[in-house]
């Protein structure tokens, strides 16, 4: 099987699950705004993996963490909301623990019989979880007989119930993460020149490690979003109010030179919209990237960028998107992040790996339906960006190579 080959570890696809305890991590954590969900992609994309189990006759017992509630309970937090959408989803009812771990959470999984689903409390109110302790680890993997890792959004975290737990099961893989790792592998291994990267967001600083590792595989780099400002500042243009990162200025004039160096084509805005403030209502209007007022912050790129980035755009055979160009989240300040988004998308088509990461330009792709028509869509942000700079994620890492024998379910891995 073509995804077997590339991916290189055990899948669900694997193991017999028929009345086993599936210990099934995913990420499910959404965007949630005052108790309402505003963005249930991860949901719908655990969906194949949850349902290849129940169909089996698996026990699934489905684990999550929701934000960073740093080891204390937070009833903003808990994973209600994620449970009664999934039960939307699955159209039937998702049963809910009131902690991660504990004497009730044995007895609710000791009640379960094949095919019946069971979702525990979101795992980071534990401190444990995220300082991967043994102890928790071993203690939740006594909930079940197998472990599957489905939450490629977290597979760059080393906790508890991504990493800690591998050592007592018998550990595999979900759809979700074989997918997302076949289809950002095609970024790495050799992918069709030329390939050219579109990069923005707000901050370089978050951003340097991934810029880093694309000068060694790019033909182009094509900056955007609050993050070209730095760029432009390193360059001595002035910005007027926007947001320069004045300590990353250095690291900024650092990566142009080594694009340089490495003849990699790094472009920046020629000119950008401009606006006095960040609100739905502000007068907006192009200027040059030498003429940024004093008074004014740069909120989009502008139209002739637009133009100079989809010619260019126009010639990769290979497209890596991260990052909105502006702040995309006001319709007027979006027309150049949704004019790159239109443009990568439309390439698809002609036969171009179009791949997506990284929350914020996934957003935009999802707001105007554009994800059906990328080659892949990444639900991972850090974990996405991390193996892209070609890191080994710990939660792929654990899991059990594709040739290694399997070990008998409840046998420590
Ligand atoms: C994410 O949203 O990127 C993942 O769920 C990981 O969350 P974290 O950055 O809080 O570990």
């Amino acid at each position: 099987m073509k995804a077997a080959a590339t991916f290189g570890k055990k899948t669900i696809r694997d193991v017999d699950v028929a009345g086993k305890r599936v210990f099934l991590r995913a990420d499910l954590n959404v965007p949630i705004d005052d108790g309402r969900i505003t963005d249930d992609t991860r949901i719908r994309a655990s969906l194949p993996t949850i349902v290849h189990l129940l169909e089996r006759d698996a026990i699934v017992i489905l684990a999550s963490h929701l934000g960073r509630p740093k080891g204390k309970v937070s009833d903003a937090l808990r994973l209600k909301p994620v449970a009664d959408r999934l039960s939307q989803l699955l159209g039937r009812p998702v049963r809910m623990t009131g902690d991660a771990l504990g004497p009730g959470v044995q007895v609710a999984v000791d009640k379960l019989r094949p095919g019946d689903l069971l979702m525990l409390e979101n795992l980071r109110f534990h401190a444990a979880e995220e300082d991967n302790d043994a102890t928790f680890a071993e203690s939740l993997a006594g909930l079940a007989d197998i472990y599957v890792n489905d939450a490629f959004g977290s597979a760059h975290r080393a906790h508890a119930s991504t990493e800690g737990i591998t050592h007592h099961l018998p550990a595999v893989a979900g759809l979700l993460l074989e997918r997302e790792v076949t289809a950002l592998s095609k970024l790495l291994h050799r992918p069709p020149r030329p390939f050219h990267t579109v990069i923005g967001g707000a901050k370089v600083s978050g951003k340097l490690e991934v810029l880093e590792a694309l000068l060694s595989r790019c033909q182009a780099i094509l900056v955007g979003g609050g993050m070209a400002n730095t760029f432009l500042a390193a360059k001595g243009m002035e910005l007027g109010k926007s947001l320069v990162e004045d300590e990353q200025l250095a690291n900024a004039e650092r990566i142009m030179a080594e694009a340089r160096r490495k003849r990699v084509r790094l472009m920046l805005p020629s000119d950008v919209v401009i606006a006095p403030q960040i609100h739905h209502r502000a007068q907006k209007r192009v200027v040059r990237v030498t003429e940024v007022p004093k008074d004014q912050m740069v909120v989009d790129i502008g139209p002739d960028t637009v133009t100079a980035y989809t010619e260019h755009l126009a010639k990769a055979r290979t497209i890596f998107w991260n990052g909105p160009m502006g702040v995309f989240e006001i319709g007027s300040f979006a027309e150049g992040t949704n004019a790159i988004a239109r443009f990568i998308a439309g390439r698809t088509a002609d036969g171009v790996i179009t791949i997506v990461g990284g929350g914020d330009s996934v957003a935009a792709v999802e707001k105007l339906h554009l994800a059906r028509k990328m080659t892949h869509v990444s639900t991972g942000g850090g974990a996405s960006l991390e193996f892209v700079e070609g890191k080994t994620l710990p939660g792929v890492e654990a899991l059990l190579d594709a040739d290694a024998p399997l070990p008998a379910a409840g046998d420590a891995a």
